[in-house]
């Protein structure tokens, strides 16, 4: 066995693996179990020596590849899950072809395409120009920019640079509805601490805001600087806030208005700047993700705000080997990472392939589906639809009236696992009015009818499963 590196070799041998190991994970991906239960470490040890080109892809193709769930393909509905659509597919190999450092300009083309690449998103979501912003590794570190911006906003207002000085004596309040745990995680990473959101009541039956308690809190705030943190759309209702209304409570406030616009925003390019996410545009911060909706691989996200030179404050650092001569801001000053990843390309690629058309085709089909799904779930003795599908998220649990509140939660539990266990689909655990729930969030590009009647016989048989045995 030889460990010396023969790049061309070496090259040519992996690219022919690479095409044949892929065209065979791709074509099960609609026949294996979608998830696979209960893996382990590898039983594989790291070794002095290494391993032949060949022992070592064996080894991949033997202990790890039968180990992968099919969170690629159509059936695949746990959190919210995109697929990989083949053009950004192809664009996110072509990405560690490349190789690039999208840190600054002035060695390539990569920061120019990923400035097209977020004025594409701002023409595709109907965005003013206004916004400037920054591709992320998803809604977390998103949001997480939210929060620091934020912080900076409420610095400002009160005379602080608290990128510089730190955030003592800053007097601030959060005000949030139904945040997103990623959220909530960027509010503690930001220093504000989890537990320091004051929460606003939600419509009956519902998680979107009530604005006129919104209202009343603001009123009521001593804090010198307020943050409101808006959804679009909530993770488990799909509720959506009126951001027309809430954007002026901010105004009046003088609040700093964040929404979590993660999946959501794409519902805007089905019904346009006035369906669900009007208002959006008057917001200060909006976080988006691409590797839910719009079908990149894994990961890549937005960040967008209209206040760039908050967001420099927080980003750039004064190092003479960043030095910046360019009139705009290098992609370094305007986010977490000083080295990254090309990952504007697939966004971009995706965008060029598809247009406006081909992703709303997908959405569109989505929402349908999902509709399809929840209408049968309704009219099903066995099951009980727990919250009116609005999106693309359909929330619902076993029927269970003949059992007590702690056996309902239990039967919900058993029930997924079964349904997961038997591979068909994939769902995830929720909690709806402090009621156990399963969700099929349906966010692929290849899903289609004929996954809704293969998901309609697997919910049936498990359910008979579970009550004969
Ligand atoms: C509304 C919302 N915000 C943020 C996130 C976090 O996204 P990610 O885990 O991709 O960073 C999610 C994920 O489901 C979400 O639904």
């Amino acid at each position: 066995m030889t460990t010396t590196l023969k790049n061309s070799e070496d090259t040519s041998y992996y690219l022919s693996q690479f095409n044949e190991l892929t065209q065979k994970f791709m074509g099960q991906l609609k026949s294996q179990n979608v998830a696979k239960l209960n893996t382990k470490q590898p039983d594989v040890i790291f070794s002095d020596e290494g391993r032949s080109k060949e022992q070592a892809t064996q080894i991949l193709s033997e202990k790890i590849i039968p180990y992968l769930s099919a969170s690629a393909g159509p059936r695949y509905w746990g959190f919210v899950t995109g697929g990989a659509n083949p053009a950004a597919l192809f664009a996110d190999w072509m990405v560690s072809t490349f190789d690039q450092n999208v840190s600054k300009d002035g060695d390539s083309i990569s920061s120019a395409v990923e400035r097209q690449t977020l004025d594409w998103l701002k023409d595709l979501f109907y965005l003013p120009e206004v916004f400037n912003g920054v591709i992320t590794t998803g809604a977390t570190a998103a949001n997480f920019l939210g929060a620091v911006v934020a912080r900076q906003f409420s610095g400002n207002q009160q005379g602080i640079d608290i990128a510089q000085v730190g955030m003592q004596g800053l007097s601030v309040e959060l005000f949030s509805a139904c945040p997103h745990a990623s959220m909530i995680k960027g509010l503690g990473l930001a220093g504000f601490g989890q537990q320091q959101i004051t929460r606003v009541d939600t419509l009956e039956n519902s998680e979107q805001m009530d604005v006129e308690h919104l209202s009343v809190l603001l009123t009521n705030s001593k804090a010198k600087s307020k943050i409101v943190i808006a959804s679009s759309a909530t993770v488990t209702a799909t509720s959506f806030d009126d951001l027309e209304a809430i954007s002026v409570l901010c105004q009046q406030h003088q609040a700093w208005l964040h929404v979590d616009a993660a999946f959501g925003l794409f519902e805007r390019v089905v019904t346009g700047k006035e369906g669900k996410t009007k208002g959006i545009e008057l917001a200060d911060s909006i976080t988006l993700d691409f590797h839910k909706w719009l079908n990149v691989p894994y990961d890549a996200g937005a960040f967008f705000t209209r206040h760039t030179s908050l967001l420099v404050q927080c980003c750039e650092v004064d190092a003479p080997y960043l030095t910046n001569n360019d009139t705009q801001p290098d992609f370094l000053a305007l986010g977490i990472e000083n080295s990254r990843r090309f990952r504007a390309l697939p966004v971009w690629f995706t965008l060029l392939k598809y247009g406006r058309k081909g992703i709303k085709e997908w959405v569109k089909r989505n929402i349908d589906m999902a509709s399809e799904l929840a209408s049968w779930i309704e009219l099903q003795p066995q099951f009980e639809l727990s919250v009116a599908c609005q999106l693309n998220v359909v929330v619902f649990r076993p029927e269970s009236k003949h059992l007590s509140g702690e056996q309902a939660q239990a039967f919900t539990t058993s029930f997924l696992e079964e349904v997961n266990k038997e591979g068909k689909i994939f769902l995830s655990p929720g909690l709806w009015q402090g009621q156990k729930v399963m969700r099929a969030a349906l966010s692929n590009w290849q899903t289609s009818k004929e996954d809704i009647e293969l998901a309609k016989a697997s919910l049936k048989s498990c359910y008979k499963m579970l009550v004969t045995e």
